[in-house]
């Protein structure tokens, strides 16, 4: 159990990290996060996570403290301390404690930074197991393209298809397109075998694991295309998968109760993800 966390130039025992019930995250979701895999002294796309976390702190206008040489020595000094091989860790950042008033208008309070390492199993060699997956409205705020904590929209679309028996909930806008799952990137793989994911128009959070696959997809000679894509076309597709930091790549084998290629695992879902592994090992 790892059990060091971080918050604001202290690192202490998980239970003894509080913060002020007046914090601005705790009030209003006033804050962004980040979550970053790590295995055996590497943390995959490292620097597509930082960069996110600075970008979505200047798109909610928080003036943060430590540069990001600082904030790494932060990363490894808690991985170090909590002896983890192969885990997450979750970066937080709040606007910092203030009086409970909507507008943040003049106010000069001091963000807070919390960190929290989490141990994994290490599954990445372990036969991959395709999941189920459920459709449902995107209900979300019109800027899911900044990685804030305000998730409820997401908290609730993820526990419903964890009551339905499903991993993921995957959000339709509108229109009837696919946006993205409730926390992660959603790809399909068409009779052309063609390599579809929505492209970054601001409905979607631009997913880090989503920039480095598709990298390799074009590497790798894949014919990748990025535009959004129905309801329909997913359940005619023969691959459906999924990307996050925590869930790597992730095959969805069936979605609504329609079975996806028979309910079968894709050969390019396997070859993406153990690209995607390959890549960041020692
Ligand atoms: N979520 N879309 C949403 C809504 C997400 O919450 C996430 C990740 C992604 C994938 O982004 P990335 O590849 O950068 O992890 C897409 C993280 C893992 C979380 O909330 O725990």
């Amino acid at each position: 159990m790892a059990n060091i966390s971080y918050i604001n130039g202290v690192y202490c025992n998980i239970q003894d990290a509080k913060v002020s019930i007046n914090d601005r995250g705790y009030h209003f979701g006033d804050a962004v996060y980040e979550v970053i895999l790590y295995n055996n002294g590497i943390f995959y796309d490292y620097d597509g996570h930082i960069k996110r976390l600075f970008n979505s702190l200047k798109l909610i206008n928080i003036k943060f403290h430590l540069s990001e040489q600082q904030l790494k020595i932060i990363i490894k000094n808690l991985f170090k301390l909590n002896r983890v091989n192969f885990g997450s860790i979750y970066i937080q950042v709040s606007r910092g404690v203030a009086d409970r008033n909507h507008s943040y208008f003049e106010l000069n309070s001091n963000p807070i930074l919390t960190m929290i390492v989490s141990k994994k199993k290490n599954n990445i060699f372990d036969d991959i197991k395709g999941v189920r997956a459920i459709t449902m409205f995107d209900n979300r705020w019109s800027r899911p393209d900044i990685k804030t904590t305000q998730l409820l929209p997401n908290v609730l679309a993820k526990t419903y298809a964890n009551e339905k028996n499903a991993y993921e909930g995957i959000f339709i806008d509108s229109e009837g397109y696919i946006t993205e799952g409730s926390s992660s990137n959603i790809w399909m793989i068409n009779n052309k075998n063609e390599i579809l994911t929505r492209e970054i128009d601001g409905k979607i959070l631009s997913g880090i694991t989503r920039k480095t696959i598709a990298e390799f997809a074009k590497k790798n000679d894949f014919s990748l295309i990025e535009r959004k894509f129905t309801k329909d076309e997913l359940f005619h597709s023969n691959e459906v998968f999924l990307t996050s930091a925590s869930s790597f790549v992730t095959p969805i084998v069936e979605i609504d109760n329609i079975k996806i290629n028979n309910g079968i695992i894709g050969k390019t879902s396997i070859e993406l993800r153990n690209l995607y592994f390959k890549n960041f090992m020692n």
